[in-house]
């Protein structure tokens, strides 16, 4: 049965920023909070629940996807073991981190080609592992992808391409968020925990131009925030 997940519709402009605590440095460049922490923190409780249930007795390996992945990452982890020493079911829970760099096509090809080894050439023509540990240690482990956004989907089919190959006993995978846009490749996770709108969120790890992780809301960017973090001048 296909897991259920909050969505945010369209229409929901969360809640004005003047109702919640937000760093006075970013105060000028958002729109509106669009997931109060508190609302994550509730959310994440019942994914670990759900995955705690659906692993049974089978130990799984957490693979983090840095950056944007490390709150919800340690804040599910957290949960899972406040259920595993609070219930009579537990589940034995190793952690492992994963960071890539993904390249639209055509820069890839120009200007990236050599940092990648053949192998990851050959099965994800454009994503780059660029830090974690020896993805050989997953071999015959069920992984746990987590993972904080998917957008288009891409970049997580190519991740789950290149960890196919080294022979996992399964992959699941579990996203904070997934966004709604008539771009994505048909990729769904097995677990989420908010659907949102094709708008640009930040916090909670999410960054634009590695501003904003440190926000304890995920709220919208507004233009300004845009402007003032933007790499181009
Ligand atoms: N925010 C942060 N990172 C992202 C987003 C987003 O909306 N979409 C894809 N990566
Ligand atoms: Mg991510």
């Amino acid at each position: 049965m296909a897991k259920s997940f909050i969505r945010i519709d369209d229409n929901d402009h969360g809640y004005a920023l003047a109702q919640f605590c937000i760093p006075k440095h970013y105060e000028e460049d958002l729109d509106h909070v669009l997931i109060p922490a508190g609302l994550i923190n509730d959310r994440t409780e019942r994914i670990a629940r759900d995955i705690v249930e659906d692993f049974g007795h089978e130990p799984i390996v957490g693979l983090c996807v840095l950056k944007g992945g490390y709150k919800f990452f340690t804040d599910l982890v957290d949960k899972i073991q406040i259920l595993n020493r609070n219930s009579r079911q537990s589940v034995q829970l190793a952690v492992d981190f994963i960071r890539l760099k993904s390249y639209v096509k055509s820069d890839f090809i120009s200007s990236s080609s050599a940092n990648v080894s053949s192998t990851e050439t050959s099965l994800a023509s454009s994503i780059e592992v660029i830090g974690g540990d020896n993805l050989e240690n997953l071999k015959g482990k069920n992984v746990l992808v987590v993972e904080d956004i998917i957008d288009t989907g891409r970049t997580m089919k190519q991740l789950l391409e290149l960890l196919e190959s080294v022979g996992p006993k399964s992959v699941k995978v579990a996203s904070l968020l997934v966004k709604r846009t008539k771009d994505n490749v048909g990729y769904r996770p097995d677990y989420i925990g908010f659907e949102v709108p094709n708008l640009f969120v930040v916090g909670y790890a999410l960054d634009f131009n590695e501003y904003f992780r440190d926000l304890t809301h995920i709220c919208v960017i507004n233009e300004n925030g845009k402007k003032k973090y933007s790499t181009k001048s």
